[in-house]
Formats: structure tokens, C-alpha cells, sequence
């Protein structure tokens, strides 16, 4: 049985991921500074499987300590790292350190233990301003922000190491915006303060955490004015993990677009979560907020085609997934302390 070392297991798209590797026969070591996360995720994620997880508390900065972990794994699933747009913007030492040298410091790890595959959580966020729709693996490279310049730093270096090494495998995945929970209701993302992403934002809102929700901009040369992305449903998320670790081989490099493919805006996404749930969200129309591209979706047909992939899980099953777990869930994983 092989034994996946997952990086950041303990968060919002990692413990989605252990969860269905587990589901589908891997070993799991879980590598992660709890610095986003709650351990009560993992002990979930045992619960749902009805298998054991090893959990190793843990900074991807500490090149020893990830090198004893790292002993008897055959691939590394890396999504530690911290995703906060703006905060990178005020806040760029703390990407380049968590993001680049973490990594850096983990492939170093990863090389002392000749562990040489790894999964690495892109973004979309790489593409900056997009320069035509749906936007493809060759579409060019632009970040406005440390976020995504971390991001796409990460990606350089690992193609640096594969094009200089022989037998390492990487395989990279631009996610677009993941949102939605396990079906259960009893995994899912659990945000530290006011949330930054949209589905957050909304479920709070519903369950009068917050009064309401703010939408940035109804001015975009959008259908209905607001901003339109491609949300995938991040069990679809954690799927093309599962997919792309089977295409990993003794040397490759691969990228993929993970999304669904079409866009939404927020009205639409706010009208969904009403209709679906029978709720009210209530808010109002602020202004844009700097840094927000217009549109953005993804060509997933690359991923469809060499994955043998694709999101099967619609808007509503996004929109009803989250709210499920908000409602067993009010105070995130700290609602059963
Ligand atoms: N959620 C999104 O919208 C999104 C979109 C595109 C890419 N990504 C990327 O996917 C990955 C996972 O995202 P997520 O939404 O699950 O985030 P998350 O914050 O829920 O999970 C990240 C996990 O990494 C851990 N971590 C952070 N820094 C660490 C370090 N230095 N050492 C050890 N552990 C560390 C955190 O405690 C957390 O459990 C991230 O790399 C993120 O940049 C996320």
C-alpha cells in the first residue's frame, strides 16, 4: 500500500483529499503546522473513513523534521502554504517565506528522503488579467499579486529541478475557486475571521454571523454587472488529486486548469444559495475592490483529456454542501470543543 505524504492535510482542500485517499486504499501521513487548520479535521477524516491517519505537527520550514516524516512515502501532496490575496499584498516576506521557502525547503527534504513526486497547489491567480476566455494552459502568465507571484515562483523552480534531475514528477494544478464541503456536512472550510472568499462570506451571512454581505462592483461588463468566476466543488477538487496522482510516472511534468469550466457571477451565486436552501442573503453593492479581474473560467479540456477528469458536481450541490456544513457547524471545527 503506498503511503502519500499531504502538506497542509489538515485544511480546506487537503482534508477533502485525504479523505477520498483514504476512501480509495492509500496510506496517509498528514504534514502540517496547524497554522490554518484544527486537528479535529483530521480526527474527522479518520471518523468519516473508518481508517487511521498519521498526523505529524509541523512547519514545511524545518528541512530535518520533513525528512524524517517524509521516510516510506512515495509521493508528496503539497498544499501548505498561505492563500490570502490581499494579506500578501501588505504582507509580501510572509508569501515568500511560507510559500517559496517552504517549498524550497520541503524539496530539499524531499531529496535527502528521495521522495520524487509531488502535486502542487497552483492558482488560477498565476493568470492575472485574462487575455481571452476560457482561459487555457498557455494562456500567459501574469500575477498581480505576491499570492500568485509565489505561486507561479514555485512552479519555475520545480520545472528547474525536473529539467535537472532525472526521475522526479510533478504535477501541477492551477485550481480555480474551490467552494462547497463534504456531502456529511462534517468537513469543510473553516476560515479565521472575516472570510475573503465569496461561499464563506454568504454563510455567515445566512446564519447571522454576519449582517451582510458585500459585493464588490455591479459595474463589470458582466451580464448582470458583478463578477464572474468558474467555483468548483472542491470534492471535484480533491478528485483531480486522486486522478493526477495515478498519471504521475517516473518522469514527467504536467499542468493542469482544475475548474469546471463555466462561470457564474455573485448575483447568480447569491440567487442559487436562496433558492436552494430557502434563505434570504441579504446585501449591498460597495466598490470594486482593487485587484479584481472582470471574468474568469478555466479550459478544462486539457485536464479532461489526459486526466480522463472532469467536475461533476453542479452550483446547487455546491451551494447546498456549504450550507450543511455552516449549520452542523456554526463555529467551525470549534464548535465541538
Ligand atoms: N482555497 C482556494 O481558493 C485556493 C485556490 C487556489 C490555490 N489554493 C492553494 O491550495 C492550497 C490549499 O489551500 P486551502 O484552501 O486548503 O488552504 P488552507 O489554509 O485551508 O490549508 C493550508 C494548510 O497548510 C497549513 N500550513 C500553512 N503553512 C504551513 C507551513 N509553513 N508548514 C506546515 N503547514 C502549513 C495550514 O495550517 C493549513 O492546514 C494552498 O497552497 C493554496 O494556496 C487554494
Amino acid at each position: 500500500m503506498k503511503t502519500i505524504f499531504v502538506t497542509g492535510g489538515a485544511g480546506y482542500i487537503g482534508s477533502h483529499t485525504v479523505l477520498l485517499l483514504l476512501e480509495s486504499g492509500y496510506r496517509v501521513k498528514i504534514y502540517d503546522n496547524l497554522s490554518n487548520s484544527h486537528l479535529e479535521a483530521v480526527k474527522r477524516i479518520e471518523r468519516l473513513s473508518g481508517k487511521s491517519v498519521e498526523f505529524i505537527e509541523g512547519d514545511i520550514r524545518d528541512t530535518d523534521r520533513v525528512a524524517n516524516a517524509l521516510q516510506g512515502s512515495s509521493a508528496v501532496i503539497h498544499f501548505a502554504g498561505v492563500k490570502a490575496v490581499g494579506e500578501s499584498v501588505s504582507n509580501p516576506l510572509k508569501y515568500y517565506d511560507n510559500n517559496v521557502l517552504g517549498t524550497i525547503e520541503l524539496l530539499k527534504a524531499m531529496k535527502q528522503s528521495e521522495v520524487k513526486k509531488m502535486i502542487f497547489s497552483s492558482s488560477a491567480s498565476i493568470y492575472g488579467n485574462p487575455q481571452y476566455l476560457p482561459i487555457d494552459e498557455q494562456h500567459p502568465i501574469n500575477p498581480t499579486n505576491p499570492y500568485g507571484r509565489s505561486k507561479f515562483m514555485l512552479e519555475q523552480i520545480l520545472r528547474d529541478i525536473y529539467d535537472t534531475n532525472r526521475g522526479y514528477s510533478f504535477g501541477i494544478l492551477r485550481y480555480f475557486n474551490p467552494i462547497g464541503a463534504h456531502p456529511s456536512g462534517e468537513i469543510g472550510e473553516d476560515p479565521q475571521g472575516i472570510p475573503n472568499n465569496l461561499l464563506p462570506f454568504i454563510t455567515q451571512v445566512a446564519s447571522g454571523k454576519l449582517d451582510k454581505l458585500r459585493v464588490f462592483g455591479n459595474d463589470y461588463d458582466t451580464p448582470d454587472g458583478t463578477g464572474v468566476r468558474d467555483y468548483i466543488h472542491v470534492m471535484d477538487l480533491a478528485e483531480g488529486h486522486l486522478r493526477m496522482l495515478e498519471k504521475l510516472d517516473d518522469n514527467s511534468f504536467d499542468i493542469y486548469n482544475l475548474g469546471t469550466g463555466r462561470g457564474y457571477s455573485v448575483l447568480q451565486i447569491i440567487k442559487t444559495f436562496e433558492k436552494v436552501n430557502g434563505i434570504n442573503i441579504p446585501y449591498e453593492i460597495v466598490s470594486r475592490r482593487a485587484g479584481d479581474v472582470p471574468v474568469s473560467y478555466a479550459d478544462v479540456s486539457k485536464a479532461q483529456k489526459e486526466l480522463g477528469w472532469r467536475a461533476k458536481r453542479g452550483l446547487e450541490d455546491m451551494c447546498k454542501d456549504a450550507w450543511r456544513w455552516q449549520l452542523k457547524n456554526p463555529k467551525g471545527y470549534r464548535s465541538s470543543m
